[in-house]
């Protein structure tokens, strides 16, 4: 075999193996990076509008525990109630409450604008920031934390529609990372000692 022959043999013998060893780690670098060993693929990156009318990101909130809740202000009971014991949560904490950013995202955007989430989140908490978007921006962010929402059956013959939606807290860290899960049977004493839990942990 000529000299030349031999080196672009082993040159591309050598470009085989580092394209599949780039193959073979690649997958696993990214798996690693968004989901290190136990712990939950909830939460990401999204872009909302806020009550006030501002665009904000997650990084918008880093450096401060959100504290997030998925619902719709035309809801006739789960929501005002999950709300109401998330302010007396936060009232409970005291001070240890200004690491904390409770947020209420809205999983109907279509009549959850800025204006209606900025009359519903006074109705419960000074900190509390109400967070909607396009149908694109809530679906989004809807599937990175795994909240489940749908328009709930009708007649049609009403203009006012029901959603169904799941009901869960979500506490993330300071980073964006998951930190924990409240269900909606936790009463407010439950939450509150299960962030300040969380908190020092
Ligand atoms: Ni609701």
């Amino acid at each position: 075999m000529p000299r030349r022959w031999v080196f672009l043999s082993v040159t591309f013998a050598t470009a085989l193996v580092l394209a599949a060893a780039i193959a073979y780690l690649m997958p696993v670098n990214q798996v690693a990076r968004h989901a290190p060993a136990g712990q939950a693929l909830v939460g990401g990156p999204f872009e909302l509008t806020s009550h006030t009318g501002e665009r904000v990101s997650e990084k918008t909130f880093h450096g401060k525990h959100m504290l997030l809740y998925f619902g719709y202000t035309y809801c006739p009971d789960v929501c005002p109630t999950e709300l109401q014991v998330m302010s007396a949560a936060l009232d409970k904490l005291g001070g240890t409450a200004d690491q904390v950013q409770p947020i209420f995202v809205t999983i109907d955007p279509e009549r959850d604008t800025a204006k209606t989430m900025a009359t519903y989140v006074a109705n419960f908490h000074p900190k509390l920031i109400g967070l909607t978007g396009s149908a694109e921006d809530i679906a989004k962010i809807a599937k990175a934390y795994r909240v489940y929402y749908a328009r709930a059956k009708d007649d049609g013959s009403s203009s006012e529609y029901l959603m169904d939606h799941s009901s869960i807290y979500y506490l993330m860290g300071p980073d964006g990372a998951f930190k924990k899960h409240f269900t909606y049977t936790t009463d407010a004493e439950k939450l509150a000692n299960g962030i300040k839990a969380a908190l020092s942990g």
